[in-house]
């Protein structure tokens, strides 16, 4: 489970362990994996394991991917951990936007390909790769993480196909907007979004897992996210491109 210190990460690892699952939690801070993991082994009686990496590094990846074809093997994978950057691409540090895609794109690449050889083996096991509602439309002004969630979702999508027939699953997650810290972090103003419009962290879970085990290829959790990209699908590229546009320079500038 990486990014299991907050948000969506943290419902899965509390879900998990409720269902009877132990778990390897992943994230930067350490100190909060180390109480979250004590807590679910006391309340659960399952076994918890704490690995501290950043994903954004690709020695940390590396390290990460050893513990996945490591005994005892890992069943499920999710690839969670994210955060994005906003504002026009030429304000924005590159070192940050580098990081951002090494995080979303290039880690999920290598702990898929280091979890299915040994999943495809032992004919066992599961990739959960959560993208974003935003993977299906450019995103001006965040323009890095729309792309590298469009990767993720064209990613997951074919390794989808490539273990049909066999007993491993492969799930896209592709939530809306979801109560985490993640704007937050981003220094993002979310007060003009509808109450409506925000799923909770164990909602988007539940919704995960449904589809997880009726071995569905994607899970966008939300009925309005539905809706959205339904309707999204029949309008022009170009005009769905322009309203992103309009929206992004009101939100995000
Ligand atoms: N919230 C939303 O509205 C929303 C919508 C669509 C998709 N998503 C996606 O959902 C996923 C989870 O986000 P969230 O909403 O739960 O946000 P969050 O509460 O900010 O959680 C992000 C998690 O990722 C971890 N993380 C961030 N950078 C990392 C790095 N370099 N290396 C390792 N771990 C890192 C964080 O832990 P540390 O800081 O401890 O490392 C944290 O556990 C992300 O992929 C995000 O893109 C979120």
């Amino acid at each position: 489970m990486t990014g299991a210190s907050s948000g969506i990460g943290r419902a899965f690892a509390e879900r998990l362990a409720r269902d009877g699952h132990g778990l390897v939690l992943v994230a930067r801070r350490g100190e909060v994996l180390d109480e979250l993991g004590g807590r679910l082994r006391a309340e659960h009686g399952v076994p918890t394991e704490t690995l501290v990496a950043d994903l954004s590094i690709e020695d940390d990846m590396r390290r990460v991917g050893r513990r996945l074809t490591a005994e005892p093997f890992v069943d499920l994978l999710v690839n969670n951990a994210g955060s994005g950057t906003y504002g026009a691409l030429s304000d924005l540090d590159p070192e940050g936007e580098a990081d951002e895609v090494r995080l979303l794109v290039l880690a999920t690449v290598r702990l898929s390909q280091a979890a299915l050889p040994g999943m495809l083996a032992r004919q066992r096991g599961a990739i959960v790769n959560v993208a974003s509602t935003a993977a299906f439309r450019p995103g001006p002004f965040h323009a890095t993480y729309c792309a590298a969630k469009a990767f993720v979702a064209s990613f997951t999508e074919a390794l989808y196909e490539e273990v049909r027939g066999t007993e491993v699953a492969v799930l896209l997650v592709c939530p809306g907007a979801t109560r985490t810290e993640f704007f937050e972090r981003a220094g993002v103003d979310t007060s003009r979004l509808p109450t409506v419009a925000w799923s909770t962290p164990e909602q988007v879970v539940d919704g995960a897992l449904r589809a997880l085990q009726r071995r569905r290829a994607v899970c966008i959790p939300s009925l309005g996210n539905r809706a959205d990209l339904w309707v999204r699908r029949w309008l022009p590229r170009a005009l769905v491109r322009r309203l992103a546009g309009i929206v992004g320079r009101r939100s995000f500038r």
